[in-house]
């Protein structure tokens, strides 16, 4: 009897100490449950805005479009969302990125109502393979430096102001599947060169 009662005693102390163990640690659990959440959400976040940055245009590309814009006459202000406040140019009228890499590799400026003349800088556009400036206003000789854009596979120039020969430089353009010149004040013959275009 005498050596009974200490025992529950010690037996109290000894489940009273677990308990407040127990709710100690469930407390922390939810704590760092929390903060885990919260770094999820905060990675799922961060996460998102990544994969826009990878899509992104890059500066070097931005700039080819933003002067291909200066060298060409816009009275319509077609081109009003290039601008060099918006950097994404992905996100830009008639443009197509890679949704990986973000590299240009369309334009699609149809009817549009452009003019001038189409700026070199389209040559750093290195992935565009797909140009289409029809039913534009584009003028003067078909620039030989087209020629060089030899990752092009779609070419459409039809329907503008182009005038002079058709340039033999059009014959290195060996991934081309589509070439449209119709409808322009070209003359003379065909250039042996384009005996080369085997994906036409
Ligand atoms: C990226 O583009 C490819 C081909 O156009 C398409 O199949 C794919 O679904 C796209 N991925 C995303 C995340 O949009
Ligand atoms: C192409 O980009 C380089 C810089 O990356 C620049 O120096 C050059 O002027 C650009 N070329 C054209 C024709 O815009
Ligand atoms: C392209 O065509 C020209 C003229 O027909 C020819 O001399 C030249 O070798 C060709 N080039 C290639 C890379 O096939």
């Amino acid at each position: 009897m005498h050596q009974y009662k200490p025992k529950i005693t010690n037996m109290c102390t000894y489940i009273m100490n677990p308990c407040v163990f127990i709710i100690f640690s469930l407390l922390l659990l939810l704590t760092e449950t929390t903060t885990a959440n919260q770094l999820v959400a905060v990675g799922g976040g961060g996460g998102g805005d990544d994969k826009g940055v990878v899509n992104k245009c890059s500066d070097k590309e931005r700039h080819a479009l933003l002067d291909f814009k200066v060298r060409s006459q816009d009275p319509n202000d077609h081109l009003y969302t290039w601008k060099a406040e918006e950097d994404d140019c992905c996100k830009w009228f008639g443009v197509t990125c890679n949704n990986e890499t973000g590299h240009v590799t369309e334009l699609e400026l149809w009817h549009s109502g452009l003019g001038g003349k189409i700026s070199h800088s389209l040559l750093n556009l290195s992935n565009l393979n797909h140009l289409q400036l029809s039913f534009n206003s584009f003028h003067g000789p078909i620039q030989t430096f087209i020629g060089s854009m030899t990752q092009l596979r779609y070419l459409d120039i039809s329907e503008n102001g182009f005038n002079g020969i058709i340039p033999a430089s059009l014959g290195s353009l060996t991934e081309l599947s589509y070439l449209d010149l119709s409808h322009n004040s070209l003359y003379g013959t065909i250039p042996l060169e384009f005996g080369n275009l085997t994906n036409l």
